[in-house]
C-alpha cells in the first residue's frame, strides 16, 4: 500500500480522468472544429493508445495513491471498442473506486445496460440544447436531439441514477437551453448542470464576451423554474455549485472562468496515449506508456507520478485573467474535460 500524496499547494490526488480515445463523432465547435478537426486531421494510431491492460495497471497504481473515484472520458469514449471490457476489468481491478464516463450519448441507448452490468456506478451526458436545429449547430456532426435523448433513457432504464446532464452554455447560440434543460430534466431522475464556457484548447476562438456567467445562469434559472436553494457540496473539490429548485430537482452551476475552483482541484488527467496532465490548462504532460511499455514495475510508476504531483501547482484558472495570451494548451479532445 502506497501513501497518499498532495501537491504544493496542499491539494491531494482524488479525481483520475482517464481519455480512452482522442476521437469522436461530433464535431462540437467549441472543442473540436471542422475547421481543424476535418479529414485530413492525424489521429492517434491504434498502436499509440494505452491498451486495457495498460490502463488498468496504471488505475490501481494511482488508486494506492489516494485516487478515489476514476472517469473515462474521450473525445468520445463509447467509440473505444470493447469499452465494456474495460470497464469490467476496472470494476473487478480495482476495488474500491468509484468508476464514472462520460459521454456525448449517441452511442449510449445501444450501451447503457451492457456498462451498468459491467460495473459502471455512474454516467453523465453532454447535451446543448432540447431544440435540434441549436443543437446540430453545435455538435456540427448532424446528430439529432433525439439520439442523445435516447440514450439518457436507455442510462435510466438501466439502472443509472441519477444520470447527470452537462450543458455547456455560449452566448448567442444556446442561452435558450437553460431554462428548456432545467425543466425537461426537472425530476428526480436527473442532474443537470450549466457549464460556463471555457478556453480549453486552441482553436475554438474562445472569447469572454461568449461566457454566460454563473451568476447570469442563476438568473435565468431562478426566473424559469423558481426559487433555488443552495446546496452543501457532495465532496471537497465538487466543480459544480448544487441547487435545490422549487420542483425538488437539482441543478449545478460549474463556474470555472467567474469563480474559478482551482483551490480544490484534485484532478489528474491521462490522455489516451498515456501522459499525465496536472490540469485540463496544461501544455505538457508526463510520458508514462514510454515507461509501462519498457517494463517498469509499480514502484518506478509509483514514483514518476508522485514527483509530478508533489510539484504540482497547476492553478490555471484563477490566474486566467492575469495570465493574458496563453502558451499552447492541450486539446480537451486529448484530455476528455
Ligand atoms: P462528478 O462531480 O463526479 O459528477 O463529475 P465531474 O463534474 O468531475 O465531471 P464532468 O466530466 O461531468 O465535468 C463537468 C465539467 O466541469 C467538465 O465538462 C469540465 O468542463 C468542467 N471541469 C471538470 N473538471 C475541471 C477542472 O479540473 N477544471 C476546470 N476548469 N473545469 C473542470
Ligand atoms: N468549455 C466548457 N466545457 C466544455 N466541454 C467541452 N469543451 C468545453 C469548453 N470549451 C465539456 C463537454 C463535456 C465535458 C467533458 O466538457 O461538453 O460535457
Ligand atoms: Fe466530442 Fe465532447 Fe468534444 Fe463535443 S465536447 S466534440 S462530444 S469530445
Ligand atoms: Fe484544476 Fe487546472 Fe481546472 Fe484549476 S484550471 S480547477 S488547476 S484543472
Amino acid at each position: 500500500m502506497n501513501t497518499k500524496v498532495t501537491d504544493r499547494l496542499g491539494r491531494a490526488l482524488r479525481d483520475l480522468r482517464i481519455s480512452v480515445t482522442d476521437r469522436c463523432n461530433f464535431r462540437c465547435t467549441y472543442c473540436m472544429p471542422r475547421s481543424v478537426f476535418g479529414p485530413g486531421y492525424e489521429f492517434l494510431h491504434r498502436t499509440d493508445l494505452l491498451s486495457f491492460e495498460e490502463i488498468s495497471r496504471l488505475a490501481r497504481v494511482f488508486a494506492g495513491l489516494g485516487v478515489q473515484k476514476i472517469r473515462l472520458t474521450g473525445g468520445e469514449p463509447l467509440l473505444r471498442r470493447d469499452l465494456v471490457r474495460l470497464v469490467e476489468q476496472l470494476h473487478t481491478g480495482v476495488p474500491g473506486v468509484e468508476l464514472t464516463l462520460t459521454t456525448n450519448g449517441s452511442l449510449l441507448a445501444r450501451m447503457a445496460a451492457g456498462l451498468r452490468a459491467a460495473g459502471l456506478d455512474r454516467v453523465t451526458v453532454s447535451l446543448d440544447a432540447l431544440e435540434d436545429d441549436v443543437f446540430q449547430r453545435m455538435n456540427d456532426a448532424g446528430f439529432s436531439v433525439a439520439d442523445v435523448v435516447a440514450g439518457i433513457e436507455a442510462a435510466v432504464e438501466a439502472g443509472f441514477s441519477p444520470v447527470k446532464i452537462n450543458a455547456v452554455i455560449r452566448r448567442g447560440v444556446n442561452e435558450g437551453a437553460i431554462p428548456a434543460l432545467a425543466e425537461r430534466f426537472g425530476g428526480e431522475a436527473f442532474v443537470v448542470r450549466f457549464i460556463e464556457y471555457m478556453d480549453v484548447g486552441n482553436t475554438n476562438g474562445w472569447k469572454l464576451d461568449e461566457v454566460v456567467s454563473s451568476g447570469e445562469m442563476a438568473a435565468r434559472l431562478e426566473a424559469s423554474v423558481g426559487g433555488l436553494t443552495a446546496l452543501e457540496p457532495n465532496y471537497k473539490g465538487e466543480v459544480a455549485r448544487r441547487y435545490r429548485t422549487a420542483a425538488g430537482g437539482e441543478i449545478g452551476i460549474i463556474s470555472s472562468v467567474t469563480q474559478p475552483f482551482c483551490r480544490d482541484c484534485n484532478r489528474a488527467r491521462l490522455s489516451s496515449d498515456g501522459r499525465l496532465f496536472t490540469c485540463l490548462f496544461g501544455t505538457e504532460g508526463l510520458d508514462l506508456r514510454g515507461p509501462l511499455r519498457r517494463g517498469a514495475d509499480d514502484a518506478e510508476l509509483v514514483e514518476l507520478i508522485r514527483g509530478t504531483w508533489s510539484g504540482r501547482a497547476d492553478r490555471y484558472s484563477e490566474l486566467r485573467t492575469a495570465a493574458g495570451t496563453q502558451t499552447r494548451k492541450v486539446e480537451m479532445s486529448a484530455i476528455g474535460g
